[in-house]
């Protein structure tokens, strides 16, 4: 691939490239870690002939209690030569805390370089952390985690909004060789005490309430469902061990100096459990000898959901996932220490995890720590903020830049956005629309849009662009990261060369690919390495082209990407489905301008049940309970049958087509009764419920 850019940095297609390729990287990258794309390809080429020595070099810059003495990675990916397994430097010994934090202050010296800005949901409510203060106030929440009787190995529930808490509290457990398993503050009770069981954590860490925008929400509330709900559970099971004993409950920043506010919301108290932070921290020490843990302990859990419903405790262990996060941050965002870095996403998900805390922090990296919405107090928040801390790389899903695209625009002519250097992406494919506005409009076409494809399981980016390095194709994720070996097989498992389209799958782990699914070596086996002996099965559709890009098509399997954020329809069907009035629920997803996908549900009622508005908000409702408001339904539609095929399987493929309106339905003589088509067809909902 030879691109030409022309005066304005595109590259001017030729015969040969249908393409506009886009490659804006003269002068802004003087210094950048891979200059160009023959740098790439020489860096990936060692990457993947020489593991060993790539990843060692990698793992120098680190502090090991003891240092390697067995083989850098040893794994099986194939389900006929035994059970599945990824160890990556095991037998060394160190502590991820240690590494993000005490290495910088002492080391490095950047105790007084800031860490973190951190930005409240109201512009009044912000906060400075340097890497000192950062350092102290997690050794203190260790040290009461210790209190409390937390030790290595145990699992501890994290369901904290965007505050440095959640922060403090995540590092702390890695302090001490717990496993945190935080839970999105926007995931309901259910979810909540769902995920609390299955990893079974004796300790939650929580706030009492939240302004998300306007809407003030009492978390604690919550949590104290999920906790009430967990406890019938054990009353049943009789099994103590899923016992939460002690719940830490942070005041939130907003309400200790706004009385009022603090006082519209009671917050439920259990003298028994809850105990306030700020008590549990008073008179603890600010120093903590770190845990010293072995490469392949665990460091967290994190759900994602299922094709099949229940949600899936992905689990990372410790220095894979050190090592890899650590280096694609440094790569992906060509990171540099004058840098200001901010990414928009929750910590509650792994774009958080990887890129707020980990990533950033490894490489003594100052953030902006988030906790409000894109459009709250205003349309123009996120640029005022890139404008308030020059901010020069920015980390943001396609559908936070498609909502402010809406707005036009003036709302970012009201601010200087010129420290801008890299803008990325995650979470769906973004399309090319969206990603010509975020380069044309808020790049100002200087700074190069990264795509960056990934998913909880592998831990970091696994494809994707590099700044300064890879010319820019709006729409793909571009080529694989360093050591990352994907490949694209047809549905009979055969490997496709050159220009194809199929599965996306990986041939070899790379450090900071997941380990297991917690407390079920099955389902990981099943749902990732079973469809095709030898691979990691991502659940990707991909399409390859002439010169070697990948460009992402969506899930091939039963789940949904709703703003980001991945859904199974078997949750959702299950959530319909307890409805009383609901005989059989089929979910399908729909195109939708701001969120990329939504959910169009089929409903079919028992005998003699109306469907009517009311129905619809209950169904609503259930959704939102069981597993949070993202989730919520756009669209229901009642549907006296499903199309089904002989032998009772739902055909989604007819479903999605009718929530699409595609009429060209192909062959349907597979199914039980074609004419309930016809039917669905004609009551298909035309506009949001
Ligand atoms: C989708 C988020 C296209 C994909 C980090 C993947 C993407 C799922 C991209 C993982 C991208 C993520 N282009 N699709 N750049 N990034 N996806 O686990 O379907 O929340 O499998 O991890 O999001 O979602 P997860």
């Amino acid at each position: 691939m030879s691109p030409v850019s022309d005066s304005t940095n595109r590259v001017v297609p030729g015969p040969q490239e249908p393409e506009k390729t886009y490659h804006p990287s003269d002068g802004l990258f003087t210094d950048a870690h891979v200059p160009d794309f023959d740098a790439y390809l020489a860096i990936y080429k060692k990457s993947t002939e020489e593991p060993e020595e790539f990843w060692a070099d990698v793992a120098q810059e680190f502090y090991w209690k003891k240092p390697r003495s067995g083989q850098m990675l040893q794994y099986n990916f194939d389900v006929n030569k035994g059970n599945i397994y990824i160890k990556f430097m095991e037998g060394a010994k160190t502590n991820i805390c240690y590494n993000v934090l005490d290495r910088n202050v002492h080391e490095r010296n950047l105790g007084e370089k800031v860490a973190y800005y951190w930005e409240g949901n109201s512009p009044n409510h912000h906060q400075t952390i340097t890497y000192n203060q950062l350092l102290r106030n997690v050794c203190r929440c260790a040290n009461a985690l210790k209190l409390l009787g937390v030790k290595k190995g145990d699992r501890v529930a994290i369901y904290l909004p965007m505050i440095p808490e959640l922060v403090y509290t995540m590092l702390a457990c890695a302090r001490i060789g717990a496993v945190h398993s935080i839970v999105f503050a926007g995931f309901s009770s259910e979810s909540l005490c769902e995920r609390i069981m299955d990893a079974q954590c004796n300790i939650l860490v929580t706030a009492d309430s939240v302004y998300r925008g306007d809407k003030l929400i009492n978390l604690k509330k919550i949590a104290s469902e999920a906790l009430e709900r967990l406890r019938i559970v054990i009353s049943v099971s009789l099994s103590m061990a899923l016992c939460v004993q002690k719940c830490v409950v942070v005041k939130h920043h907003a309400f200790r100096t706004n009385s009022d506010a603090s006082n519209k919301l009671q917050t439920p108290w259990d003298e028994s459990c809850d105990i306030w932070w700020d008590d549990l921290m008073d008179g603890v020490s600010d120093e903590c000898e770190p845990e010293w843990v072995d490469s392949e302990d665990p460091l967290f859990i994190l759900y994602t959901s299922g094709s099949t419903g229940k949600p899936k405790g992905v689990v990372h262990t410790i220095t894979g996932y050190m090592l890899y996060t650590s280096l694609t941050f440094k790569y992906v965002f060509d990171y540099h220490h004058d840098d200001v870095y901010w990414c928009t996403a929750d910590i509650g998900w792994i774009t958080g995890h990887s890129y707020i805390t980990y990533g950033p922090l490894a490489n003594g990296a100052t953030s902006v720590l988030f906790e409000g919405v894109p459009v709250y107090p205003h349309v123009g928040r996120l640029w005022e903020i890139i404008e308030k801390y020059a901010v020069s790389k920015f980390y943001t899903a396609p559908t936070a830049i498609r909502l402010l695209m809406k707005y036009g625009k003036e709302p970012l002519q009201r601010y200087d956005l010129s420290s801008l250097r890299v803008l990325g992406t995650v979470g769906e494919p973004i399309n090319p629309e969206a990603w010509l506005w975020y380069y044309d409009v808020v790049g100002q076409q200087r700074c190069p849009v990264i795509d960056t494809f990934w998913q909880t399981e592998t831990g970091g980016h696994v494809l994707t662009p590099l700044p300064a390095a890879t010319p820019l194709k709006p729409g793909s994720a571009t080529c694989p990261f360093f050591g990352v070996q994907p490949a694209i097989l047809n549905e009979h498992g055969e490997e496709l060369e050159g220009e194809a389209e199929g599965y996306l799958v990986f041939r070899k782990p790379w450090p900071g690919i997941m380990r297991g699914v917690y407390g079920n070596q099955e389902r990981f086996e099943s749902t990732y390495f079973r469809k095709f002996p030898g691979f990691y099965v991502t659940g990707d559709g991909c399409r390859r082209d002439k010169d070697g890009y990948y460009w992402i098509t969506g899930r091939i399997d039963d789940m949904l990407n709703v703003s980001g954020h991945l859904l199974s329809t078997a949750e959702v069907e299950a959530a319909l489905t307890e409805h009383p009035s609901v005989a059989e629920a089929a979910v399908v997803s729909r195109p939708h301008a701001v969120k990329g996908e939504c959910l169009y549900c089929f409903v079919t009622l028992k005998d003699h049940k109306e469907f009517n508005r009311t129905l619809m908000e209950e169904l609503k409702r259930k959704v939102r309970e069981k597993i949070g408001p993202i989730a919520t339904p756009d669209f229901i539609q009642n549907a006296p049958g499903l199309p089904k095929t002989r032998s009772g399987k739902i055909m989604r493929r007819v479903l999605r087509q009718i929530a699409r309106n595609e009429k060209d339905l192909g062959d349907l003589s597979t199914l039980a009764d074609p004419k309930v088509v016809e039917v669905l067809f004609s009551q298909r909902c035309e506009a949001a419920a």
